[in-house]
């Protein structure tokens, strides 16, 4: 089993998973909301972080169930919030079934993801909905630099972190087109996806979030080749309101479970 490759109970997790909420809580409420939420659903969020997601739900149906490997950001849930400190590699950690299920960016994350993929249909009522959010492949484009070989620096640190550091980590870049595809074979009908992508610039939530996650891995990077001096120099122009770039590109999937 390869092991999660953030620390979720950190400092740096803490305002990992804040960069993450208030990047993209406003197109995963949206999606969510748009399958029509009832006061009656009862609600499993897997790979909970902070709770913003089980909290939003907790305001509009009846029961939510969070789950996550390390449930240390979850201490201040809002009331009907179900806090369950588990790992998904060893079953779902609760008895459905559920109304409606959604895991933002953790399947990408885990190898087993077919396999959580099929026990999360088996979880659903007949007629619920499973929401699935991961990274894709989109190219990470800069669209401004403070001087051209920056550029190069943005590239090469997205290669180590993306190409080297992550697939050795379990992370799949490819999931998230795969998604579908998955759903489907699993017996979800009305698949449907959406895609939400926007450019970050250098100090705020987007770059602050790439530095959070260059500084948690750095041991791994300086591993795959990566330079003291790289590193300072990446740290800066994350900070740097000269630099621009594309967002990770999220696509939710959604599917049904037949009647
Ligand atoms: C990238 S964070 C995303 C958090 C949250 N879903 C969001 O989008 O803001 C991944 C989350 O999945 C959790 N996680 C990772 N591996 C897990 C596992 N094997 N079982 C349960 N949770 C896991 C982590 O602790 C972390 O909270």
């Amino acid at each position: 089993m390869t092991e999660y490759i953030f620390d979720t109970g950190s400092e740096l997790g803490h305002h990992h998973l804040d960069h993450l909420g208030r990047m993209l809580d406003g197109p995963a409420t949206w999606r969510l909301q748009g399958l029509g939420l009832r006061p009656d659903m009862r609600c499993l969020e897997l790979g909970a972080g902070s709770g913003s997601i089980a909290n939003w739900l907790a305001g509009r149906t009846r029961e939510v169930v969070a789950v996550d490997l390390d449930t240390s950001q979850l201490d201040d849930v809002a009331p009907g919030v179900q806090v369950i400190r588990h790992d998904l590699r060893d079953g779902l950690g609760v008895d459905g079934p559920f109304d409606l299920i959604h895991a933002r960016l953790v399947l990408m994350h885990l190898p087993e993801r077919r396999q959580i993929l099929t026990r999360l249909v088996d979880a659903l009522v007949p007629g619920g909905h499973l929401v699935l959010g991961d990274i894709t492949e989109r190219p990470l484009e800069a669209v401004a630099v403070p001087e051209p070989a920056d550029r190069d620096l943005w590239t090469r640190m997205l290669h180590l972190s993306h190409d080297v550091v992550s697939p050795a980590r379990g992370i799949s870049w490819a999931w998230a087109r795969q998604t579908a595809d998955a759903m489907a074979a699993a017996g979800l009908l009305d698949v449907d996806a959406m895609e939400f992508s926007q450019t970050v610039a250098g100090g705020t939530d987007g770059c602050l979030l790439h530095r959070n996650l260059n500084q948690q891995a750095e041991p791994l990077l300086l591993a795959a080749g990566a330079t003291a001096d790289e590193i300072t120099h990446y740290r800066e122009l994350m900070l740097d309101p000269r630099f621009r770039a594309w967002f990770y590109q999220i696509r939710y999937t959604n599917g049904r479970k037949p009647d």
